[in-house]
């Protein structure tokens, strides 16, 4: 879509205007909420269909829509990701069992503003590991959101995120990335949960963008199963997921998708 907003710098990422971080705070805010709301729903017993209905019907009576449905095909208001699913579940019938752990991922359009935002649940008491893993895959966003402020690089933030999860002794995935959005839903850069200190695209006030690392127990390696959707660890391994939509400001950044409720991680 054609978005003549503000100007793009040489690497293809838009610099929007201090105006325009109003509509990121709305968008965003509203995916937040509806994270925020949907935990009471997780339990074992209930369908993951039923979670993503509850999410339509949030999205719709906020007078919103939903950013994912008829996008490429994509037919549900959100992703939910169970286990070794690392991101693009697709809802449905199946049923969650006591222990499991999900990402919930919601994009919401708002006066066609986007605010895109994931996060980790649990159903019913979770173990050990899958608590570590959780816990550093939160950590490994926020010391990448730390990373984020003018004359900084789009390496600083994967750098900071990859050290940190590998001295967890945990990989992180490369084969899906945060990105650009704004007016759109995906926009240049590419967002890369890895990578070298001071190398890549130097941030700059204006841009807005996600960084949404997945971490594996495992090996990094993924696959996508035959409904050409579903991203799977190939070693079968846990998989964790945060995902918040920011925008840089002159010394740092606006996250869009902070839980109003404050709630933490997983969100209970
Ligand atoms: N919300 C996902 C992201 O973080 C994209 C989901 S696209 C879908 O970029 F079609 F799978 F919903
Ligand atoms: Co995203
Ligand atoms: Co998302």
């Amino acid at each position: 879509m054609d978005d003549p907003r503000g100007r793009l710098t040489k690497d293809g990422i838009r610099i929007y205007e201090a105006s325009d971080f109003e509509g990121m705070r709305v968008a965003g805010r509203l995916a937040a909420e509806i994270l925020d709301a949907v935990a009471v729903l997780v339990e074992p017993g209930v369908s993951t269909g039923s979670i993503d209905a509850f999410i339509e019907e949030k999205v719709n009576a906020a007078g919103a829509k939903s950013a994912t449905i008829g996008y490429r095909g994509y037919q549900h208001a959100s992703c939910i990701s169970v286990n070794h699913v690392v991101c693009h579940g697709i809802p449905g019938p199946k049923l969650l069992k006591d222990g499991d752990i999900l990402n919930i991922d919601v994009t919401v359009i708002v006066d066609g503003w986007y605010g895109d935002s994931s996060r980790m649940y649990v159903a019913g008491a979770m173990n050990r590991k899958a608590e570590r893993l959780v816990q550093v895959t939160h950590d490994a966003l926020m010391l990448g959101i730390e990373a984020v402020k003018p004359g900084n690089t789009f390496g600083d933030i994967g750098h900071a995120i990859q050290s940190y999860v590998e001295a967890q002794r945990m990989s992180v995935v490369r084969d899906f990335c945060g990105h650009g959005l704004g007016r759109v839903f995906h926009a240049p850069p590419n967002v890369l949960h890895y990578g070298r200190a001071r190398s890549g695209a130097v941030l700059e006030e204006g841009m807005f963008f996600t960084i949404e690392p997945m971490v594996n127990l495992g090996r990094p390696e993924t696959k996508v199963l035959a409904d050409d959707w579903t991203a799977v660890t190939r070693d079968k391994s846990l998989s964790a997921q945060f995902e918040h939509s920011v925008g840089v400001t002159a010394d740092g950044c606006e996250i869009f998708t902070l839980s109003p409720a404050g709630r933490f991680h997983p969100t209970r």
